[in-house]
């Protein structure tokens, strides 16, 4: 049985003094807790699915104080496929966005941010991040109202064509076009739009993964912590360049030529760590789109070149 499993672990572990096991429900326990006024320095929640039930019970605990950490397997909801739980669950407007794991990221951060908001407590991401299937995130937190509202400030409406890849932050819901293509926008939000990372917490966390040589799977990890390093001062989401090529009718550049060339016009531009098809940059969409355009153009044969191309390619 599980509380076997665990306690044997413990032993093999040498941390009996350190670690207890408890079974119980875990908002009851979270909440009796709170009632004995035990300060935890961190709340880990890894339900099944999303940890919205538990959100509450968790936030009450730490009051405002250290770091929650949570897991969420939910990625269908909270990358858009299924639009009414997305808005159900995480009181969003819903849409489907080509960005859709940063979309799931951007969407579980803002929620948190909300809920602690209300409780005059400011929540802030020191990691946030998705792999495999689910999405991880370290939420650091501190108690004032101001620092509250200074939070909510990170919260903004994501505005998406869905032609051309175009995507903004707004602070209001409201109808656009695209400002790149005239096509009307679909939205997302409430989300979180600041960086995903603290620079500092993931250098720490470099620094500690060179130490640890036990660790399994270290060179994923490490890949991994670089890449959102890269990608933390980018918070406009990534394009997915596949996409922006069968918009274009064109082959796919080599996504490091793109990163180049981005990179030697002055702006920040990196794969990144949601999607293998994908790039984040800070360069304006017309920008990218022109870059990754000439890129296309100059590795597709001439006779694979269609009409379409050419209509976008004057806009
Ligand atoms: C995804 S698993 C956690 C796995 C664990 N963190 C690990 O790494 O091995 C979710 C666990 O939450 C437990 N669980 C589900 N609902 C719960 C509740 N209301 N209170 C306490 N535990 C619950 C399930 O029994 C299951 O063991």
């Amino acid at each position: 049985d599980a509380i076997a499993l665990i306690k044997e672990n413990i032993k093999l572990n040498n941390a009996e003094n350190k670690v207890f096991v408890q079974r119980a429900d875990a908002n009851r326990y979270m909440e009796q807790l709170a009632e004995e006024r035990v300060k935890p320095h961190i709340v880990d929640l890894d339900p099944f699915g999303s940890p919205a039930p538990f959100l509450e019970a968790a936030l009450d605990l730490l009051g405002g104080r250290g770091v929650l950490a949570a897991t969420a397997t939910d990625t269908a909801p909270l990358s858009g496929t299924h639009a009414k739980a997305l808005r159900r669950r995480y009181d969003v407007v819903p849409a489907r966005t080509a960005w859709e794991k940063e979309q799931a990221v951007r969407v579980l951060v803002g929620y948190i941010v909300r809920r602690a908001a209300n409780r005059e407590y400011a929540a802030k991401p020191l990691l946030a991040y998705y792999a495999d299937h689910y999405v991880r995130v370290y939420i650091e937190f501190e108690r004032g109202a101001r620092k509250a509202d200074k939070a909510l400030e990170m919260l903004a409406y994501a505005y998406y064509c869905p032609i051309c890849q175009y995507t903004d932050y707004h602070k209001y819901y409201m109808r656009r076009r695209c400002p790149y293509c005239n096509t009307p926008m679909i939205v997302v939000g409430p989300v979180y739009s600041g960086p995903l990372a603290s620079e500092k917490i993931v250098t720490l966390m470099l620094e500690e993964l060179g130490k640890t040589n036990w660790l399994q799977n270290s060179k994923r990890a490490y890949e991994l912590l670089s890449l959102i390093m890269a990608e933390a001062p980018i918070t406009k989401p990534y394009y997915r360049v596949d996409r922006l090529c069968s918009w274009l009718h064109l082959n796919m550049p080599k996504l490091s030529k793109i990163i180049e060339v981005l990179q030697g016009k002055g702006y920040r531009a990196t794969r990144t760590h949601f999607d293998p098809r994908g790039i984040k940059t800070d360069a304006p969409h017309s920008i990218v789109v022109d870059t990754v355009l000439k890129l296309a153009l100059s590795s597709t044969p001439q006779n694979q070149i269609g009409f379409n191309r050419i209509n976008y390619s004057s806009t």
